[in-house]
C-alpha cells in the first residue's frame, strides 16, 4: 500500500509533528511510505503526482488558533484545485496541540473532514493530542507504557484503521500525567526559559494577557 505523510508543522527545528511520524511509522512500515513537509513550501509535479496517486495520506500537525497553520492550507488548496483521479484514497490526521486537552483539537478535525468533502475524498479518522510540547521530554518512554500509554494505544487503534482502510470516530487524548503538574512544569521549564529567550519577562506575559 502506498502512504503519503505530509508533515504539517511549519517549525524550523525539531517539531512534535516530526517525533509523531517517528512514532507511527513503527506501526505502518511493512508499507511503501513517503513523508513531505509543509516547509518545503513549493512542491513539484512529481511530488504531487505522489500524493494524488497514494491510497492513504495522512496529515501531522499542530493546532494553530484552534485550526490548521496557513502552509498547510495552501498545500490542501493546492490539492483541492489539482484534483484526485483516484477517489478512494483514505486520508488520516494526527494533530497535536499546546493546551493539555486533546479534545482541543476537535474543531481542526472538521476542517480536515470537509476538505475531504470538498476534494472527493474518504475522511478515515483524527487522532487529536493534547500537551503537544510535553511529548518530546517523554520520548525515552516505550508507547504504550507510563505516560505514553494513552499515545501508545490511540496510534496503535489509529493504525489498525489506517492498515485496513477503515473509518474510525476520532479520538482525543493527553499523555497520563496529572493536569496539575504539567501546567507547573510547562510554565517553569517551558513557556518561562522560552519567553525569557525571547526577551520577554513573565510579568509582560501576564500584563498582555490581562
Ligand atoms: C501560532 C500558534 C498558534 C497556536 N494555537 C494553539 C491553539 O489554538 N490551541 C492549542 O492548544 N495550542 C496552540 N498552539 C500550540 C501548538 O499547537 C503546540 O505548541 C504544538 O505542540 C506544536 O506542534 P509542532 O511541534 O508539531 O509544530 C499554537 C502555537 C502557535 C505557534
Amino acid at each position: 500500500m502506498k502512504i503519503c505523510i505530509i508533515n504539517g508543522s511549519p517549525k524550523a527545528g525539531e517539531s512534535t509533528s516530526e517525533l509523531l511520524i517517528g512514532y507511527l511509522m513503527s506501526f505502518i512500515k511493512e508499507n511503501e511510505v513517503i513523508t513531505y513537509n509543509v516547509r518545503e513550501m513549493f512542491f513539484s509535479n512529481t511530488q504531487f503526482s505522489l500524493i494524488q496517486h497514494s491510497d492513504v495520506l495522512i496529515f501531522v500537525f499542530p493546532l494553530y488558533i484552534d485550526s490548521i497553520n496557513s502552509a498547510l492550507l495552501c498545500l490542501l488548496i493546492e490539492l483541492e484545485k489539482r484534483g484526485f483521479e483516484n477517489k478512494n484514497i483514505n486520508v488520516y490526521c494526527i494533530i497535536n496541540n499546546g493546551f493539555y486537552e486533546g479534545r482541543q483539537n476537535h474543531v481542526a478535525a472538521d476542517i480536515m473532514q470537509n476538505c475531504c468533502k470538498a476534494a472527493g475524498l474518504t475522511y478515515g479518522q483524527t487522532l487529536g493530542i493534547g500537551a503537544g510540547e510535553m511529548l518530546p521530554f517523554l520520548k525515552e518512554i516505550p508507547l504504550g507504557h507510563g505516560s505514553n500509554k494513552n499515545i501508545g494505544i490511540a496510534l496503535q487503534k489509529l493504525s489498525q484503521n489506517i492498515l485496513s482502510l477503515h473509518q474510525g470516530k476520532d479520538l482525543f487524548i493527553s499523555p497520563n500525567w496529572p493536569r496539575f503538574l504539567w501546567k507547573i512544569q510547562a510554565s517553569l521549564c517551558f513557556w518561562y526559559p522560552r519567553a525569557k529567550k525571547n526577551g520577554l519577562k513573565r510579568k509582560e506575559l501576564k500584563d498582555k494577557a490581562d
